[in-house]
């Protein structure tokens, strides 16, 4: 039987809202758990299917803590679930094509299982069209929360849980930053530590600013705090999040704290590794280069997405930089940084990119020697501006653009793992390899994945490994004193 749908009573997203920037300082507040809710989940289990980015790994490990704290235990399967919830991602097409493909495959699970509460959370649920679409086609899902009030979600739970209504809460517009929020962390001696959340870029193809709100930093006592708990625990490296941790700390204009002076800080916390992702280029600054040089755990590893070299479609982009200035920032990033490994993200088949501006890309990326790149073909999202730029490449043409990137790309990545043939790295032990459980796999310290023998009791730590072989995705070599 599906359940009456009363519009009004919901909190939908709308875009042009969320694109509304307010001078507003952002206050901190502190999750706490209802006693009250604290039994909901005993009893009761739970799964979290998680796409995207490390932000939604990060937001996944959140919704899990706040289940174990009311109760929920994880489930092994969908079919003894009693929660499930899909944390989403909208970056492209075909990741919310994926999701709704998972959303009609669950409907015959609900049909089984009538009190199953299916949930749809993450980026996709900040978006109008579909919370519309949810709302009309897809009524076996019982909950829809966005990006901004996952501390909501024991309210939700219980709502649906015990009233059996559909609950479809989603803000436009970011709230407090909600410190002290529990965490399942899914790694034992690696974690995620958000250090600011949301996007004032615009870049003018991307969905983020609009699902993630405006940019707010956390406290750097609340960031610092955290990573000393981790050490305490056993963690052996952090990776810092933030959609532009470059600009870290800029919200806060009474304060000259900025991004630099948190790796300085955190470099002094005991944790091993310090990782950080993702970088805007005009928001990387000489301090910033400076406190990587000086810091012994800061990884000499760099992800800086340029997305284009041509000037014109960099401009359509609304990046603030040309491929010149670009070159600028990475040449002084690898002078005051010798030896530091550089990838990116690129997007072709902008629209308007001709093959000319293609080839300017080309021409960048043999200039900026990358170890490796994410690339991707242009994908109209509704609402941003670019969905509205005039468009005439064929996609065929698109994709063979991307094919001769990669090409490209590869030649870097072969490149970038030559140069470590013979020397002698620092790897994180992760785990055993996928293809072979004799050997060992973890990533070194300019985050290049190193295979070698050794015994499963070094999992978890740093060792030194010679490296003999040095292939496109991969490095080997053997374990030395
Ligand atoms: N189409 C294609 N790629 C995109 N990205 C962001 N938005 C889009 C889009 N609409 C890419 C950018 C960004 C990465 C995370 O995803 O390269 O850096
Ligand atoms: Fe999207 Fe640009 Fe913000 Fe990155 S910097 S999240 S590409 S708007």
């Amino acid at each position: 039987m599906s359940k009456k749908i009363d519009i009004e009573k919901y909190f939908t997203p709308d875009l042009s809202k969320a694109r509304k920037r307010t001078n507003k300082t952002i206050e901190e507040v502190k999750f706490d758990l209802k006693e009250t809710y604290k039994k909901i989940g005993l009893n009761k289990t739970y799964l979290i299917h998680t796409y995207g980015c490390q932000g939604n790994e990060a937001d996944s490990e959140t919704m899990g803590g706040i289940l174990e704290l009311m109760g929920f235990m994880p489930a092994i399967t969908e079919e003894e679930s009693d929660v499930i919830l899909i944390n989403t991602c909208a970056i492209r097409e075909n990741a919310e094509n994926r999701i709704w493909g998972e959303l009609g495959r669950l409907k015959a699970l609900k049909r089984q299982n009538p009190d199953l509460i299916l949930g749809l959370a993450g980026c996709m649920a900040q978006e109008e069209n579909v919370v519309d679409r949810v709302l009309k086609k897809y009524q076996h899902v019982d909950l829809v929360f966005g990006t901004h009030n996952i501390h909501k979600l024991p309210d939700y739970i219980q709502t649906a849980m015990f009233s059996k209504e559909r609950v479809i809460e989603v803000f436009s517009n970011e709230g407090e930053i909600v410190e002290n929020l529990p965490k399942t962390r899914h790694h034992k001696f690696k974690a995620w530590v958000n250090i600011m959340f949301g996007c004032d870029e615009f870049c003018t193809y991307c969905i983020v600013p609009y699902t993630r709100g405006k940019e707010r930093s956390r406290s750097k006592e609340e960031i610092i705090e955290e990573v000393k708990e981790l050490v305490i625990n056993g963690y052996k490296e952090v990776t810092l999040l933030g959609q532009n941790v470059n600009a870290y700390g800029k919200d806060k204009k009474e304060d000259s704290y900025t991004f630099g002076d948190l790796l300085r800080d955190l470099d002094e916390t005991g944790i091993e590794r310090i990782r950080f992702t993702t970088s805007h280029p005009h928001d990387l600054d000489r301090k910033t280069m400076e406190a990587i040089r000086d810091s012994k755990h800061v990884m000499p590893f760099f992800h800086l997405p340029v997305q284009s070299g041509s000037n014109q479609v960099l401009k359509k982009m609304n990046r603030h930089y040309t491929k010149e200035s670009y070159l600028k920032v990475l040449n002084d990033l690898k002078e005051i940084v010798p030896g530091i490994s550089v990838t990116t993200d690129i997007i072709v088949g902008f629209p308007g990119e001709t093959e000319e501006d293609f080839m300017e890309t080309l021409d960048l990326v043999e200039k900026a020697d990358f170890e490796g790149a994410f690339t991707f073909v242009f994908s109209k999202r509704e609402g941003t501006p670019a969905a509205s730029f005039t468009d005439s490449t064929p996609e065929d043409e698109k994709k063979q653009r991307l094919y001769r990137l990669n090409e490209k790309i590869n030649e870097g990545y072969l490149k970038g793992s030559k140069r470590f043939l013979n020397e002698t790295v620092k790897v994180l032990v992760d785990g055993v390899s996928k293809n072979d459980d004799q050997v060992l796999a973890g990533y070194s310290e300019h985050q290049k994945l190193v295979n070698f023998r050794g015994d499963k009791s070094l999992i978890g730590q740093i060792v030194n490994v010679k490296i003999t072989i040095a292939k496109t995705w991969f490095l080997m070599g053997e374990l030395v004193d």
